[in-house]
């Protein structure tokens, strides 16, 4: 990784994009990355079309393409080494990332995740909270590692939970937060900020959201 230059970021997504457009907002603001491809599984993905109205190239690497798992994963994995990211996003991307994909990119693959991890990991992570009854959740920003949503934490933020809130509303009030998190945090690993131990925060940092 050039530790000079503008980073180069791809992002994986599978649906509406909404951490995407934000990313994307942010380097109109100017940041120290840029977003230069985002995959989807998906062809339908809403996203692929924010990508597209701004010229960044874009790969569709669908499953159905493909007759097994191990072979998507290799079709994935080559399609983002084509990409040559300093760093990649999981913005939404609602597969699990193969060992051999982790495995060469190790503490370069970024996720948001809609709870204060670990607390509930895996899908539908507001409507987890809910059944909890807790009174407060948030989102994550963490590393990637070969468990499903158990790597590294970089940054929280808590979001209250509200007593008329469904998982609805919950979830568009959660994704406002990481709306603001995921380019900030995407920003302090562009810069370093994460320095002196390499990559992995220390301690967790908290933001003031
Ligand atoms: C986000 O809430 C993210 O935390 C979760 O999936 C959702 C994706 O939303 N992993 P979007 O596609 O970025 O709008």
């Amino acid at each position: 990784m050039d530790a000079t230059s503008t980073k180069r970021v791809t992002v994986l997504i599978s649906g509406t994009g909404s951490n995407l457009r934000a990313l994307l907002a942010h380097t109109a603001a100017g940041v120290d990355y840029e977003i230069t491809s985002v995959i989807s599984d998906r062809a339908t993905a809403k996203g692929l079309g924010f990508a597209q109205e701004r010229n960044i190239p874009t790969a569709v690497v669908s499953p159905k393409a493909h007759t097994n798992r191990t072979q998507w994963n290799q079709a994935l994995l080559a399609e983002i080494e084509q990409t040559r990211p300093d760093w990649i996003v999981t913005a939404g991307f609602m597969r699990i990332l193969g060992p051999d994909v982790i495995r060469k990119f190790p503490l370069r693959i970024v996720n948001v995740h809609p709870s204060l991890l670990p607390s509930f990991p895996g899908v539908h992570a507001p409507r987890q909270a809910l059944e909890a009854g807790v009174r407060v959740t948030g989102c994550t920003v963490h590393l990637v590692d070969e468990g499903v949503d158990t790597g590294p934490i970089l940054a929280q933020a808590s979001v209250p939970i509200l007593a008329q809130d469904n998982e609805r509303d919950l979830h568009t009030r959660i994704q406002a937060v990481e709306h603001q998190l995921l380019p900030e945090t995407l920003q302090q690993l562009a810069t370093r900020h994460f320095a002196p131990f390499p990559w992995i925060p220390s301690p967790t940092t908290t933001s003031t959201l």
